[in-house]
């Protein structure tokens, strides 16, 4: 059939998380129902314990609902065992925190390997080649043997960016993905992560700051377990383009890293 809707890339469907502590039961998600589109770039927001991580970590496979139901494609994968939970997460999720999260011992190009280890990947040239074009992609060319204590915070999220990216997944979840970050810096991933939407990633990120939210294109507000207000800026791409981002986006920073303030006035004027 022609001008079929397509299936939401993700759907939760009542989505229950109570934490069960010594004498308390708290509801972390009270009833979470949405759908997330291929494609899309969605912003998480709400306050301070309203369930935003609790939500991001449930579509990231790290944890298990109380009840409820998750559709990742056709999968349901909402009480899947370990085993298989975390085969589906390095075949369909790239994870981005607002700590990074990098392995100190670790060079640039190691740290974006990582995921490739966890998937049961061998690696060699070819895998080296991949990672390498990833850290040029992020503007990181110049850095591959750097440790992560050489970088500033603004380049490690953008190894943490390439490295969510190795596995070409299907999803990217970002937790606060410019919480420690200053604005000029917070413009520069937020650029990024738009060309990587651009490029066909279905993007989920959670953020506090308003700014950041209006790089997305639909804006989720939740409060208390709950969604509270579910608000579309900009369309969904009609056919998002598919491909690896490493040979569509060959280069989305300057390769300091730096941009100056026309280049981000640039961007924001063209989304
Ligand atoms: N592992 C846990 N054990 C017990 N309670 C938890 C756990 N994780 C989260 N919670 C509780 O669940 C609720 C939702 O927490 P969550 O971390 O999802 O909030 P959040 O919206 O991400 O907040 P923030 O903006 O502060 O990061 C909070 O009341 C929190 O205390
Ligand atoms: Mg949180």
């Amino acid at each position: 059939m022609q001008n079929r809707i397509k299936a939401p890339i993700a759907r939760v469907v009542d989505l229950v998380k109570r934490y069960y502590l010594e004498s308390v039961t708290v509801s972390a998600l009270s009833g979470v129902s949405l759908e997330f589109a291929e494609g899309d770039f969605i912003a998480l927001m709400g306050p301070s314990g309203s369930g935003k991580s609790t939500l991001l970590n449930l579509l990231g496979c790290l944890d298990r609902p109380t009840s409820g139901e998750y559709y990742l494609g056709h999968d349901n994968v909402a009480y899947m065992e370990d085993d298989d939970l975390s085969d589906v997460r390095s075949r369909y999720i790239g994870f981005i925190f607002q700590s990074y999260n990098l392995l100190a011992q670790y060079t640039v190009v190691e740290n974006i390997e990582v995921p490739l280890l966890y998937q049961g990947a061998r690696l060699n040239a070819k895998t080296r080649e991949r990672c390498i074009s990833l850290a040029e992609m992020v503007g990181l060319g110049n850095r591959l043997d750097h440790r992560p204590m050489q970088l500033s915070g603004g380049q490690q999220q953008r190894v943490a960016i390439a490295r969510a990216l190795v596995n070409d997944p299907h999803v990217i979840l970002a937790d606060e993905p410019t919480g420690n970050l200053d604005s000029k810096t917070s413009d520069e991933i937020m650029m990024l992560l738009t060309e990587l939407n651009k490029a066909g990633k279905t993007i989920i990120m959670v953020t506090h700051e308003n700014d950041i939210a209006s790089w997305a294109r639909r804006v989720v507000r939740m409060r208390d377990g709950r969604v509270e207000s579910d608000e579309r800026n900009k369309p969904v791409p009609l056919a998002p383009p598919t491909g690896d981002v490493a040979d569509v986006l060959p280069q989305v920073l300057a390769a300091d890293g730096m941009l100056d303030q026309t280049d981000i006035a640039d961007a924001e004027s063209d989304r």
